[in-house]
Parts: C-alpha cells; structure tokens; sequence
C-alpha cells in the first residue's frame, strides 16, 4: 500500500514536470556569451563563450515554441575563433547575427562576424577605423534615422586614461570615436547601455575593483557625459561582474556575482 501510493506520488511529480530543453541536449554550460532573439526563427541564438579553461565557437538554436536547442552547422571554411565576452546582435533588416571582439587565452579581438541563417556561412566583415580590442566593453545596436549602429563603451584594462564610446555605421562598417567636450572620462568594464532618444545610457559595471551603480548619459549633439545617479556602492571583493537588466529605462534588477555569494536585487 505505502508503496504503491508512493509510486503514484512520483507518476505525479514526473508527470507535472517539464525538461527544458524537451530532447535534453543542451549546449554544455558555458559563460561570457550573448543570447540574441530572431523574430522570424522564433529562437534565441547564442554562441562560443567558455566554460573553465575551454573557449568554444560552436553556434546553437532554441526555438522557443518547441523548447528545443539545436545546433547549427555552418559551411564556411573560415569562423570566428573561439570567445567569450564578445557583443552580438541581430539585425532588423536582415536578421543577421553579428559578433563582434571578445577574448580567448590567447589574444583580446576586435574583429566582426556576420552570420547569413540562409546560406549557414560566416563572413569576417573588414571595418574602417577600428578602435583597438577591449575587454568587458558594453554595446548596444540601435536603429537612427533608418540606419543601423552598434556602439560599444568600455574596458577592463584601467591604465587607459581615456575611453571613448565608439560607434559603427552598419551602412558603411566605418567606426567613429565620440569624443567627450569636457574631457570627462568614465571608466567601465562590464556594464550595459542602451541607446534612447539620441542619448546612451550607462550603467553599472565595475571600475578598480569597485562596483559601479551610477548612470551616465551620452547624448550625440552635446557630446559631454552627465550623471543621472550618483550613488557608489563600495564593495571591498575581487572579481565582482554585475549584470543589470535594463527595461524601458529602467533597471529592473542586478545580480551580482562573488566568489561565494550570488546576489539578486530586485528594484521593483
Ligand atoms: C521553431 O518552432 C516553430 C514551431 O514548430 C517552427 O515554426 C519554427 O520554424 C522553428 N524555428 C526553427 C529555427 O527551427
Ligand atoms: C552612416 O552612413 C550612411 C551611409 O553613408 C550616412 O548616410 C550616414 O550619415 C552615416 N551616419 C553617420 C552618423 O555619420
């Protein structure tokens, strides 16, 4: 009798739950990617990233209807090499994904990859004035004026005395460096910004160790940065990433990584 209720018990566990992914192949775990949506795919694509000593460039599917990864196989003789800590996004008009730079134990990139989903083949796209490979830059692609940009902001690397946003016209692949009118230097690795209005917004991140919680904003006509925030959250621990969520303008919740403690801050 115990028995069988316990059996029926556990037919009604395995019954009510679900596998995500349904086929249980997974990519391995893996950090340092970018998970892009593609509308008409109804998928999210990540790529590479690295797990321990192990950088990859492998490229997967999850349909989000069947709940089903897949990886893609490509036909090109030439891919990006394995990384982690690269910008990736899709484009609006052709839904092509990009990749741009990112890091391998071997070098620090700055190089951009453009992936076609018809024809399954990457393509290295030569760019204009490419500003040096960094590490933990942040990036946002945004649409102005019908033309498509990608911008990064940022660096790891805190003997550079000054860093600059630097944009990529996706008409042209010509990179410009924004300069700021004030000589006003922020200093971030790792944080995230988005494009609004003909401003950047910038947020979080780290900077000499400290975790930074100030917003910063950029606009383009009076190309000077402003504080929006200004508050310092000094937090005395190495090798601290804080990823935020940003929503509509506003920072929905961060969680921030130690090594033993995950933190996760709701802000609403
Ligand atoms: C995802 O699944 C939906 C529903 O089965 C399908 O229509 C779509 O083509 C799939 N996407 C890919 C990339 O396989
Ligand atoms: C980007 O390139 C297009 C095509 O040449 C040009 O019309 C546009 O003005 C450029 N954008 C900027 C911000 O210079």
């Amino acid at each position: 009798m115990l028995l069988f209720i316990f059996q029926s018990f556990c037919l009604l566990v395995y019954s009510t739950h679900i596998f995500m992914p349904l086929n249980k192949t997974p990519p391995n775990s893996r950090a340092g990617i970018a998970s892009v949506y593609i509308p008409s795919r109804l998928s999210i694509v990540i790529f590479g990233g690295y797990s321990d000593t192990l950088f990859f460039n492998d490229l997967w599917n999850f349909n989000i209807t069947t709940l089903i990864w897949d990886e893609i196989y490509t036909n090109s003789e030439s891919i990006p090499s394995p990384r982690a800590f690269y910008g990736a996004f899709s484009s609006f008009v052709t839904e092509n994904l990009y990749v741009y730079g990112g890091k391998n134990p071997e070098i620090i990139k700055n190089d951009l990859w453009e992936f076609d989903f018809h024809s399954l083949r990457w393509t290295l796209i030569p760019t204009i004035n490419t500003p040096s490979a960094s590490l933990g830059f942040t990036y946002t692609y945004y649409i102005r004026n019908f033309i498509e940009y990608f911008a990064i902001f940022g660096d790891e690397n805190t003997e550079i005395i000054e860093i600059y946003i630097y944009i990529l016209n996706l008409s042209t692949f010509e990179w410009e460096k924004q300069i700021d009118k004030n000589d006003y230097f922020i200093y971030s690795a790792y944080g995230s910004m988005i494009y609004y209005k003909e401003c950047f917004y910038l947020t979080c991140g780290i900077a000499y160790d400290t975790l930074i919680l100030e917003t910063f904003k950029y606009c383009l006509d009076e190309q000077i940065w402003i504080y929006i925030t200004r508050f310092i959250l000094l937090i005395l621990m190495k090798k601290i990433i804080i990823e935020c969520f940003i929503k509509d303008l506003f920072i929905k919740s961060f969680i921030i990584y130690s090594q033993d403690h995950i933190h996760r801050i709701s802000l609403y």
